[in-house]
């Protein structure tokens, strides 16, 4: 080992960290190169879900998460991040770029969010109470700006007509085998590396649309203890001004830190994506903002004190350092 190469310990802090980041069915879509202080982030085709994310725009948003988690431990770790999204036409499962360099003063702000990783985590319980402060909202805004993304607070009309939109996903997915079949591979049961384990599931709502969305599909889902919740949530629709490879890869950016700040101010998290799934109900929900770009991510907000983890794989299952350079 020399000093223009990350120590194995160094790798192991960083990945970790990376592979704590969000993704649709936990499906956990990356793979990571490190060569010297380079770490290159690649999606993992093989982990891809052809019936509901037919495009790879929530693999890319998975691997922008993943992207902010790495340049958050290496601040936590005394370095500074340089990163660059890498659209190439060469190889188009490169999403992004990550160059490290020493520092004695490491961005404060990304080493705060540093502890907040392991903390954070989908929260698909009932959230309390609805109404957050305005100085909550502010501070996640600004998050998503800080990352050239753009939060918009639903009002009342907003937050119906997107509930409004859950039953008319629910009907395009009744007769959608496709869909269905995939959703039982990643969802349900005692799960030990990815996927999405029932005990996260949460309770099923006793009223109809729900703000959390049911991922279960397996019969012992199905029959879990249901309970009210939340009948106008906190929702927030975080878009981007582009919808190219690059915008999507900044959306999960944006995300993660603004995640890791609701994680930071108290608050919970969880996703009422499915209406973004179908290109016509997407621009229907960026209608409901007021504003022009597009949807990315549909996020509800609140308090909870009940916390639900997820497993995720090895880093060795993720990661190829080239090991002759070690
Ligand atoms: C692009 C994307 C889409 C997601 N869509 C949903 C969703 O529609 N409903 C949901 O309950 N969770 C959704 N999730 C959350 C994942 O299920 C969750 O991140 C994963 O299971 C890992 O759990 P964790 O977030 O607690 O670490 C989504 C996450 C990402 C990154």
């Amino acid at each position: 080992m020399n000093d223009d190469q990350l120590s194995m310990e160094e790798i192991d802090v960083l990945l970790k960290a990376a592979v704590a980041a969000p993704s649709m069915h936990n499906t956990q879509p990356w793979r990571f190169e490190v060569n010297g202080h380079v770490i290159d982030v690649f999606l993992d085709g093989s982990r891809s879900l052809p019936a509901e994310d037919p495009t790879g725009r929530a693999m890319r948003i998975a691997a922008g998460a993943a992207t902010f988690n790495l340049r958050c431990a290496a601040a936590s770790m005394g370095y500074s991040s340089w990163f660059g999204l890498a659209p190439d036409r060469y190889d188009p499962d490169l999403v992004a770029r990550i160059v490290l360099a020493p520092t004695d003063d490491p961005d404060k702000d990304l080493l705060g969010l540093s502890t907040q990783i392991p903390r954070r985590h989908t929260s698909r319980e009932p959230l309390r109470p609805v109404q957050l402060t305005s100085e909550d909202q502010v501070s996640l805004s600004r998050a998503a700006m800080a990352e050239g993304a753009e939060l918009s607070w639903l009002p009342a009309p907003g937050i119906k007509a997107v509930l409004d939109l859950l039953l008319d996903t629910d009907l395009r997915e009744i007769g959608d085998w496709h869909r269905r079949a995939e959703r039982a591979h990643w969802v349900g049961g005692d799960r030990t590396t990815d996927g999405v384990p029932s005990s996260v599931l949460g309770p099923r709502s006793s009223s109809y649309p729900s703000p959390v969305r049911d991922l279960g599909t397996r019969p012992a889902d199905q029959t879990r203890p249901s309970t009210s919740f939340e009948t106008e949530p906190a929702l927030a629709v975080l878009s981007t001004g582009g919808d190219t490879r690059a915008d999507q890869v900044a959306a999960g950016i944006a995300l993660e830190r603004v995640l890791l700040t609701a994680t930071r101010d108290g608050l919970k998290a969880s996703f009422l994506n499915q209406p973004l799934e179908f290109d016509d109900l997407r621009r229907t929900v960026q209608q409901t903002t007021g504003k022009p770009g597009f949807a990315q991510m549909v996020i509800r907000f609140g308090h909870s004190t009940v916390t639900a983890t997820t497993p995720r794989r090895p880093v060795e299952a993720v990661v190829h350092p080239r090991t002759e350079e070690l």
